[in-house]
């Protein structure tokens, strides 16, 4: 009987001091946060300065680049009336597309993917309710080249063939150039002919289930979470494990008391 006794007050000390490591999940929304609007200024803009302040976009300015695009979005920044939108992914976006979907295109590919991701015309945010009467769009592409627009109470969406994001948040827009950020790469059919294989959004664990360590790294400031969904996924998973913890003690004490009787 005292050794039935000593395994039970072993067995709760055991549990009650079993090293919990635990993380909360972390939220994959985007706060659309408006950045400061940049002091009224002549109307240039340089594009590859200002991708390169803003984001991480660096992998779409590499992109621009290397296919010369930047070269015709300036002169359309520059030497339109109609002016320029452009949708730019982050850097964290291009990473969520497994190879190969783009990265065996073609250097022409590559253009029109790019060129996927602009019309030739200057949108402020709220055009976007009229423009999106006009689906599917026609983008710097060219006419087989379409985009489909939502907007629902502000939300805006941004519809390709294998994408919908929406604007996270507006990097600059005064005409003539808008630059919007979007939160998944735009992919056409006519360039990525298979649906493209992502990485799984980090999605709310079960409170049960292991959890992983895989938390998306923050993008300078801006594509934190709100605070607030923060403690709530925190004070949710604390919780769990604690339910967990006792119907754990639960199970061992009742087995405890079957071995004594
Ligand atoms: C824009 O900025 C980049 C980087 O600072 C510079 O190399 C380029 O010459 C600028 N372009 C124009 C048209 O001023
Ligand atoms: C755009 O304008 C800037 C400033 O006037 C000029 O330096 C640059 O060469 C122009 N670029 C294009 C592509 O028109
Ligand atoms: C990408 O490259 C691989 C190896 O060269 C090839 O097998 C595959 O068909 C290519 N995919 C596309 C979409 O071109
Ligand atoms: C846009 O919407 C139309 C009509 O629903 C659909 O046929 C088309 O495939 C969509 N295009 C894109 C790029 O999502
Ligand atoms: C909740 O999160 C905060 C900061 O993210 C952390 O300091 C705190 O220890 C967490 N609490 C629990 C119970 O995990």
């Amino acid at each position: 009987m005292a050794l039935t006794t000593i395994f039970l007050i072993c067995s709760i000390l055991t549990l009650w001091s079993s090293p919990i490591t635990a993380q909360s999940p972390p939220s994959p929304l985007l706060s659309p946060s408006p950045s400061p609007a940049p002091a009224p200024a002549p109307h240039f803009v340089n594009l590859t300065d200002l991708l390169s302040l803003a984001g991480p976009f660096q992998t779409f300015l590499n992109l621009l680049v290397q296919t010369d695009v930047i070269q015709t979005f300036q002169n359309q920044a520059n030497n339109t009336e109609q002016g320029i939108t452009i949708f730019v992914p982050s850097d964290s976006a291009f990473a969520d597309i497994q190879k190969p979907s783009i990265s065996n295109l073609t250097k022409d590919q590559l253009k029109s993917l790019v060129l996927y991701h602009a019309f030739p015309k200057y949108y402020s945010l709220s055009d976007f309710k009229d423009l999106s009467s006009k689906n599917p769009v026609s983008t710097f592409a060219g006419g087989q080249y379409t985009l489909n627009l939502t907007d629902t109470s502000g939300l805006i969406q941004v519809g390709s063939d294998w994408s919908n994001p929406k604007i996270s948040s507006s990097v600059y827009s005064t005409d003539p150039v808008a630059v919007y950020e979007v939160n998944s790469v735009l992919l056409p059919k006519a360039i990525v002919t298979t649906a493209p294989v992502l990485t799984p959004a980090p999605a709310p664990a079960p409170v049960l289930s292991p959890i992983s360590g895989l938390a998306p790294i923050g993008e300078k400031g801006r594509g934190e979470a709100p605070k607030s969904s923060e403690s709530t996924n925190n004070d949710s998973s604390s919780h769990g494990i604690a339910v967990s913890r006792f119907s754990y003690f639960l199970a061992v004490a009742i087995g405890a008391l079957l071995l004594m009787l």
